[in-house]
């Protein structure tokens, strides 16, 4: 499977913030954004990425992540030369999709909670359909709703609903069989003038073939979109991570995890953070017996 992370959008909602730099860079405490949907797909197994951003960022992404083989993993860059959409994300993917399945996240979702590693590897083994996740939420109007019954089948999905028929809003995160970019080339535009993702898994709805999996309440889906939304997902970050002494989304540490890299290679990247904390936790990492 193949990953794609979208990292693009118009930021406006964080305006000045993200009048001159990309809204995925800009830190969720100690590490930036980005590195949260990467663990997702890096956790799920997914060596395979493509990031798609606007194209005056391209180059950003690029000093921050390279071609990913520092991290056992190859990673692509695309542009995004308008925000257009999610789903135009398999249009400008469609070459390096190729004929795989695919999962999308979106580069300012963060997800934490126990389990959800194994989660993740069980979706990727997916070859028919797709698999979305609801969240139950207070306010749900803003997201796409999901609907469903018993057996987590789906009965409907809607973006941005005035009058909700459920509190299950579906996080930025989708795993699609080979199907889906020939679906996403004949999505027309919604009224907000985007290639709405909603319309592709109401296609996925209608051919039967929809799948939702709840994450509980003791799962962390954290809003990242408005200035208030980052600041309490860097409370989250620094909270859990004072308290244990383990990283959330720490890329080096799940690429050593992993096994995408080994002990040395670990060792050598922990050298070049060295003035900081997180270097410093990687050198203690990469000094320890593997557990
Ligand atoms: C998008 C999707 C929406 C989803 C949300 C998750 O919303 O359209 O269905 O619930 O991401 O973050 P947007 O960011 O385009 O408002």
């Amino acid at each position: 499977m193949k990953g794609i992370i979208l990292a693009g959008g118009s930021g406006t909602r964080m305006y000045p913030i993200t009048k001159s730099i990309s809204k995925q860079l800009l830190p969720v405490y100690d590490k930036p954004m980005i590195y949260y949907p990467l663990s997702t797909l890096m956790l799920a197994g997914i060596k395979d990425i493509l990031i798609i951003t606007n194209p005056e960022f391209i180059t950003f992404f690029e000093k921050l992540l390279g071609d990913g083989s520092h991290l056992g993993i190859s990673i692509k860059y695309e542009k995004q030369t308008e925000p257009k959409g999610i789903a135009e994300a398999f249009l400008i993917g469609e070459h390096f999709i190729g004929d795989s399945e695919v999962c999308l996240i979106l580069g300012d979702n963060v997800f934490y909670g126990e389990g959800f590693t194994q989660m993740l590897q069980e979706c990727t083994k997916i070859k028919n359909g797709a698999k979305i996740f609801g969240y139950y939420v207070q306010n749900p109007t803003s997201f796409g709703v999901v609907e469903f019954d018993e057996h987590e089948n789906v009965i409907s999905i809607e973006e941005k609903p005035e009058k909700p028929k459920s509190n299950y809003v579906v996080p930025g995160l989708y795993f699609y069989d080979t199907q889906v970019t020939k679906i996403a080339k004949k999505l027309t535009y919604s009224q907000r003038g985007e290639l709405e993702i909603t319309d592709i898994n109401k296609e996925y709805m209608m051919r039967g073939d929809l799948k939702v999996e709840l994450l509980g309440r003791g799962f962390a889906w954290l809003d990242t979109g408005t200035s208030e939304g980052l600041h309490e997902a860097s409370s989250f970050v620094q909270t859990i991570q004072k308290r244990q002494g383990l990283y959330i989304s720490c890329i080096e540490e799940i690429a050593y995890r992993m096994n995408y890299i080994c002990q040395n290679q670990l060792h050598e990247l922990a050298k070049g953070l060295k003035n900081t904390d997180y270097g410093e936790y990687l050198i203690n990492l990469s000094n320890e017996r593997k557990l």
